[in-house]
């Protein structure tokens, strides 16, 4: 393996600019030396940031593959965008990490993994949420048996007033779908994480699009937007007996937005917004605070990536490993399946 690796970037827009390229620059041992985008401003923006010299700047993912020499790819296109760049990425023999949601349905993810056995490279799945300092202190604190066996979870992430105002998430054909690919597929990933990826079985769930469209609440320009739904809410029950009740939406009629992942189990709980750790010793039941935080990791993103490139020089495991995305992914399609039957559905 050579000493300084090489990334190239499908997708130059917001998170590639804003958090993923920082991550690899920051690391003592990568490099990023190519870049791709369709739009030729995002390109040329991200080859700026990422400090790529001209010649290394592509519009079209495939001809990148084959004129660079690459070691990892990062995909950050649009949802409906992340399959084919991360199937053809690994089929030139190269690792990847690629943006949430993972996909747009269970298909996609499991022809990712089949390329990922195939060419026998690493795949990731950003799930950031995982790597705060409060995420990693509360995943070692449910290893450590401190909440008992959990058996429910609450995974909300509520905007009062957020419908994104421009991009790929509110156009259907780019986003496949609203706030719960959006936003819910954070904090349903970090609750289940937490839980130890149990099996889901059924999903019964509904969308609302209710009051985005009111000129008081939008913030899009409906000529060039359409909302897919605005609320996502729906339950989760899993084989071990355990459950997930998840909400996610761009607007609500609620006092301001409220995210929460909490998880609850037969000694304690974990709530992470803020970050809380009951625990029952002696009959007693304890509320712990924490006071101050000693570092753990560089946060979110950047250690994500961190973690990644440990993995890929056999340091560490895939930080996000796609089998677990699939079974995120079931759940968001049983919601939206679920949404439109007016019923459960198996998972
Ligand atoms: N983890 C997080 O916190 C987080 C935050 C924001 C976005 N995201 C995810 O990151 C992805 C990108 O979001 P964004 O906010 O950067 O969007 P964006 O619209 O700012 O950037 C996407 C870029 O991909 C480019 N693109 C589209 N199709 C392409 C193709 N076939 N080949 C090359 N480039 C292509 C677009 O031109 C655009 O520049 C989405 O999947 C989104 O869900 C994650």
């Amino acid at each position: 393996m050579r000493d300084t690796l090489r990334v190239g970037f499908v997708g130059t827009g917001g998170i590639a600019r804003g958090q993923h390229m920082p991550g690899w620059i920051g690391l003592p041992n990568t490099e990023i030396t190519a870049v791709c985008d369709v739009s030729e401003e995002a390109a040329a923006k991200g080859a700026e940031v990422a400090g790529v010299d001209k010649g290394h700047i592509y519009s079209d993912y495939e001809k990148m593959l084959d004129k660079e020499d690459l070691d990892i790819v990062d995909v950050c296109t649009p949802n409906s965008y992340h399959m084919p760049p991360t199937v053809a990425a690994l089929e030139a023999g190269c690792h990847v990490i690629v943006e949430k949601p993972v996909a747009t349905s269970a298909d996609e993810v499991r022809q990712m993994i089949a390329a990922r056995d195939k060419s026998q490279k690493l795949l990731c799945v950003v799930q950031n949420m995982r790597f705060s300092d409060e995420a990693i202190a509360a995943k070692q604190i449910v290893e450590e048996g401190g909440i008992g066996d959990p058996y429910w979870a609450k995974a909300e992430y509520l905007r009062a007033r957020g419908v994104p105002a421009w991009g790929a998430f509110i156009v259907k054909e780019l986003s496949a779908g609203g706030p719960c690919y959006d936003i819910g597929v954070h904090v349903l990933d970090l609750a289940l994480h937490l839980m130890g990826f149990p099996e889901p079985v059924s999903v019964s769930a509904g969308t609302w699009l209710e009051i985005s469209n009111k000129p008081s609440v939008m913030q899009h320009d409906p000529k060039r937007y359409t909302v897919p739904e605005e609320l996502a809410a729906g339950f989760v029950r899993f084989e071990n007996g355990a459950c997930v009740s998840l909400a996610a939406s761009w607007a609500l009629n609620a006092p301001g937005n409220q995210n929460q992942v909490a998880v609850y189990g037969t000694r304690g709980g974990v709530q992470m917004f803020p970050f809380t750790y009951v625990k029952e010793e002696h009959d007693v039941m304890f509320n712990c605070t924490p006071q101050v935080f000693g570092k753990k990791g560089l946060g979110g993103h950047a250690e994500e990536i961190r973690r990644f490139v440990d993995a890929v020089t056999g340091r560490g495991p895939v930080p996000v490993p796609p089998e677990q995305a699939l079974i995120t992914q079931r759940i968001l399609d049983g919601i939206y399946r679920s949404a439109e039957e007016g019923a459960e559905v198996e998972v």
